[in-house]
């Protein structure tokens, strides 16, 4: 099933065949922000917002063939997301100590978990009949692929959301700690302006190729990627034989949950700055993100690795190129306490607890 994923959706030959979705919808969003940056004086945009409509609307159109908007279905997908994402970080306690699993239904867990659900199986059964009754010949995407292959409509259901999700919490949360991290740190945001300024043609928009090629903005990512990764604790493993680790004897069958965060800080591979953000780190340095080097993990590594990294990797690059060449960004909106503040909302996906509301201006 993940290598039909891949080759419908994820394969390298796939994902360029997106780059006009990627541009249609990044210009939208820009379009948003220059509406709000004309007005006199300037009005703060929800950032945090921006990019899950973004992210949400380049899956919805690749992966499903269309746009799914709440105001037009009457289906808040983005919501569905969030509330999944934070759902699925809490603790279950049930699961660990079964004879106190009483404790998630008095403590509603087990009453959200079937309204998300529910609200996605709604979501879900709608595309699914669209598909149906479309006609075959005048579109094909991952969904129709599937169709054909799987008759299991729950497995169908699972495969679809399994890469929604996986595909647009990360990808949002990964730009809205990208943004906070360029507004935290003015001179690092000088540098990457200058750079993608200096290297794309003057107020066009910023093509695939040309972020490619953009030593800082690659480092910033990296960077990024580094001190904030979007899925922190990686997809639980188990222990398939008995195994001695510094002393400690680990029977086949434990569960392991892997930190790429820790491992993304300590300081003993990364420096005493580990825990600041310093995208000069990565100008020099061979190390990459796809699995081969342990110091450095935010999608994963071995069999489990994310099967993504080329979506991702195209959509995310673009965006942060577009949104800090054409705007320069203010953080000072009030409450700046709430602004400001850096706390984790819980979730397998980390988001900020708080929106990121910032004011453009037009360079
Ligand atoms: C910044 C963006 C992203 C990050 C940081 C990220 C990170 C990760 C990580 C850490 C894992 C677990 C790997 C492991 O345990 O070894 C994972 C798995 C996965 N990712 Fe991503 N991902 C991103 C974007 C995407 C996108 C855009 C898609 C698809 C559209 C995607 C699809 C998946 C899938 C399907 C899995 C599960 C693979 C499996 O368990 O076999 N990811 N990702």
């Amino acid at each position: 099933m993940q290598s039909i994923c891949i080759q419908n959706l994820l394969s390298n030959k796939m994902v360029r065949s997106y780059e006009k979705i990627r541009e249609d919808e990044i210009k939208l969003m820009i379009e948003k922000v220059e509406n709000a940056s004309s007005c006199s004086p300037p009005s703060p945009v929800n950032l945090s917002q921006l990019f899950m409509t973004l992210t949400n609307d380049i899956i919805c159109r690749a992966a499903l063939g269309r746009k799914y908007s709440s105001k037009e279905d009457g289906i808040d997908v983005e919501n569905i997301v969030r509330a999944f994402s934070a759902l699925v970080g809490e603790f279950p306690i049930g699961e660990y100590i079964p004879s106190l699993s009483w404790i998630d239904k008095i403590r509603g867990q087990d009453h959200k978990m079937e309204e998300v659900d529910k609200r996605f199986d709604e979501f879900l059964e709608r595309v699914v009949k669209e598909h149906e009754d479309a006609n075959k010949d005048t579109r094909s995407d991952l969904v129709d692929t599937l169709l054909t292959i799987q008759s299991d409509k729950s497995a169908l259901k699972l495969i679809i959301w399994d890469m929604f999700l996986a595909g647009t919490a990360t990808s949002l949360s990964f730009l809205e700690w990208a943004m906070t991290e360029l507004m935290r740190n003015p001179k690092v945001m000088k540098k990457l302006q200058e750079e993608i300024r200096s290297s794309s043609r003057q107020g066009l928009f910023v093509t695939e190729k040309e972020a490619e090629k953009m030593d800082y903005l690659q480092a910033v990512i990296k960077e990024a990627l580094r001190l904030r990764p979007p899925a922190p604790l990686m997809v639980p493993r188990v222990f398939s034989e008995d195994v001695t680790l510094k002393g400690y004897n680990i029977p086949a069958g434990t569960q392991v949950i892997i930190n790429a965060w820790a491992i993304q800080r300590d300081t003993t591979t990364w420096g005493i700055d580990a825990e600041e953000f310093r995208p000069e780190r990565h100008l020099d340095s061979i190390l990459d993100f796809q699995g081969q080097d342990f110091k450095f993990i935010p999608f994963g590594s071995g069999k489990r690795i994310c099967p993504g990294i080329g979506f991702t990797s195209a959509l995310i690059g673009v965006t942060l190129a577009n949104i800090v060449k054409r705007f320069n960004w203010r953080m000072d909106v009030e409450p700046q306490r709430v602004q400001h503040d850096l706390t984790e909302a819980t979730g397998l996906v980390v988001f900020r607890k708080f929106p990121l509301i910032a004011i453009p201006s037009s360079a």
